[in-house]
């Protein structure tokens, strides 16, 4: 097939453009986590909740390196973990073993661009550098295009993470090879399981999912609570209740070999109060409108990551911060 060569490097997608300019693959030695000399871009919420859970596999504290310009997040850094810190990549280059094999992306989206060019112009990475993300809403081709790489992860986390309790989804294209996917599911785990997915655009779904999902437990929580002081009870009493009674239900079906349905045939007694429960939920639209919820988490992070006219000019001022949960 005949391609004028403008085009053809305009039809294929950034990752691929990196497997098709360099089709040999890219030979180094084995990585394994204890022995990683990586860094994160970033040391805020994220960064800080994965370093405990790198210290459990193996790492030292000095082994960890954090990039972050703000002087206080440094400090907060060091102070709490005990970590190596930087304040540009280009003190990182200066100071510490580079290249590195591994790069953990975790600042808001709207200031990777300008961090990745930093990065790239100090030289700290090498062209066998994993560059893994937990940035919302970062495409991996977009993620290729700036790190010139097509060794590009991609992981969803949520909120739990903050007590290695969330659930990741990761998407990695096929440029990046078997060892480094299992490299970069052994880093997310840190964070709580992982799920992987096999094509990008489910990363959106995941975002519905579990990206945003803490956010809906919560406010079933909170309506617990309202409902439980109207009937009588102390609210910190209710929501106390309400929590445990969210966290055996998971737990339940997490371990049970019962589907949700079978579950909840066991709870819901013929014109008992469970039953009258679901049954009102059920005429007043709950179930649908939560389900519709979900929809329009999906369709808004697929707005985010390739946003219009519309979209930018409907986000508000959220869109100067890049992609939200
Ligand atoms: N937290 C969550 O529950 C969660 C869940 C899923 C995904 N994520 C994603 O994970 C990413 C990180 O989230 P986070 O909660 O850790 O954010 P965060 O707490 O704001 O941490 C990001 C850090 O990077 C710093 N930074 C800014 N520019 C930089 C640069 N050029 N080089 C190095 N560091 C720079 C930020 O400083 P400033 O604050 O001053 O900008 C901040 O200290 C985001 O993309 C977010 O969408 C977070």
């Amino acid at each position: 097939m005949m391609l004028h060569r403008d085009r053809w490097f305009l039809q294929v997608a950034p990752h691929r453009l990196f497997q098709v300019l360099n089709p040999s693959k890219v030979h180094r030695m084995p990585r394994s986590l204890p022995s990683l000399n990586f860094a994160f871009m970033g040391g805020g919420n994220m960064a800080s909740a994965m370093i405990p859970g790198l210290k459990d596999r193996g790492l030292s504290a000095d082994q960890i390196m954090i990039v972050d310009p703000f002087a206080e997040a440094r400090s907060r850094m060091q102070e709490k973990h005990g970590v190596r810190v930087f304040e540009s990549t280009r003190a990182l280059r200066a100071h510490a073993q580079t290249p590195l094999d591994a790069a953990i992306w975790a600042v808001k989206p709207n200031t990777f661009p300008l961090a990745a060019v930093q990065a790239n112009e100090a030289g700290v990475f090498h062209r066998s550098t994993l560059h893994m993300s937990v940035m919302a809403g970062t495409s991996t081709d977009s993620l290729s295009r700036q790190m010139g790489s097509g060794l590009v992860v991609r992981a969803m986390p949520n909120q739990a993470a903050a007590i290695g309790q969330a659930i990741t989804g990761m998407y990695a294209p096929s440029t990046v090879s078997a060892e480094d996917r299992a490299l970069a599911e052994e880093v997310m785990k840190t964070l709580g399981p992982v799920e992987w997915v096999e094509h990008e655009a489910q990363m959106h779904a995941v975002t519905a999912i579990s990206g945003s999902g803490p956010a809906y437990m919560f406010q079933m929580l909170k309506a617990m609570r309202e409902q439980g002081e109207r009937l009588g009870l102390d609210p910190d009493q209710a929501l106390r209740l309400a929590v445990q009674t969210m966290a055996g239900s998971a737990e339940l079906a997490r371990n049970s070999a019962l589907s949700m349905d079978e579950l909840i045939a066991q709870v819901r007694s013929p014109n008992g109060t469970t039953h009258a429960a679901l049954e009102t939920m059920d005429a007043r639209g709950v179930f649908e409108g939560f389900k519709a919820g979900i929809q329009a988490a999906h369709h808004r992070s697929s707005e985010l990551a390739s946003p219009s006219p519309t979209a930018v000019a409907g986000s508000g001022p959220k869109m100067s911060h890049g992609p939200a949960l």
